[in-house]
């Protein structure tokens, strides 16, 4: 029988399209227009993916990347291990105290683009959700301190709203640009947006742990 499409169902074009060419999640979606417009991501580049369960953003960028490129995904979930040689993953909430030794243990390097699709669980109530966002990007942008090199870009994930312009703050005084950017696969109901930041340099109040 033919299931009715109600108004909780989340299968949409880009479900069945992610399901078809065999990405773990539809997000990758915002991730590929995101590239395509931006050139974030290239070839060779070593990359951070933060909050990436279940994986799709990883297979998209270990496939942009390619095998001269790495990608290290994070997440407090478990994320179901992928054949791509260029991929490694940890199980890892990004507060926990020894997140950068954790990551050095995998990569001593710092990366040339860090991205973060991370997201707390929707509350409904907008300005918890808002501030738990907020919270979840000031420790991405202090990772970013740490673990980006130089002239490096970063991409996050925020929400519209009055409590989102103190991230910008933040990123003014690191990165040379940044840009917001709603990506076509992004929900038309949800206030979602993506900050691409280019080039970043270091402020003078960051704490230089490499
Ligand atoms: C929208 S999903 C990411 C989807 C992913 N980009 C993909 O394409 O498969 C957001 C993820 O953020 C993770 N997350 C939320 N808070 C986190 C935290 N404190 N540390 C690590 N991961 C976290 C969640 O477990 C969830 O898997």
């Amino acid at each position: 029988m033919k299931r009715k499409k109600g108004r909780g169902d989340r299968r949409d074009g880009y479900y069945w399209l992610a399901k078809k060419m065999g990405y773990r999640s539809r997000a990758v979606y915002k991730l590929i227009d995101i590239n395509k417009s931006f050139e974030v991501i290239k070839e060779g580049d070593r990359v951070l993916d933060l909050g990436a369960a279940p994986g799709g953003w990883l297979q998209y960028i270990s496939e942009a990347v390619g095998i001269d490129g790495y990608v290290l995904g994070i997440d407090i979930r478990p994320i179901k291990p992928l054949e791509n040689k260029n991929v490694d993953t940890i199980t890892k909430d990004i507060f926990d105290d020894d997140i950068i030794d954790t990551i050095r243990s995998k990569y001593n390097k710092r990366f040339d683009v860090i991205t973060s699709d991370i997201s707390a669980n929707i509350s409904g109530i907008w300005d918890v959700d808002v501030i738990r966002s907020v919270e979840l990007n000031k420790r991405v942008i202090d990772l970013a301190d740490n673990l980006l090199r130089r002239g490096g870009n970063l991409i996050i994930k925020a929400f519209e709203g009055k409590e989102t312009s103190r991230l910008f703050k933040l990123i003014k005084e690191r990165f040379r640009a940044y840009r917001i950017y709603k990506p076509k696969a992004s929900r038309k109901r949800s206030s979602e947006i993506y900050i691409i930041c280019f080039g970043y340099k270091p402020p003078k109040t960051s704490k230089k742990v490499l």
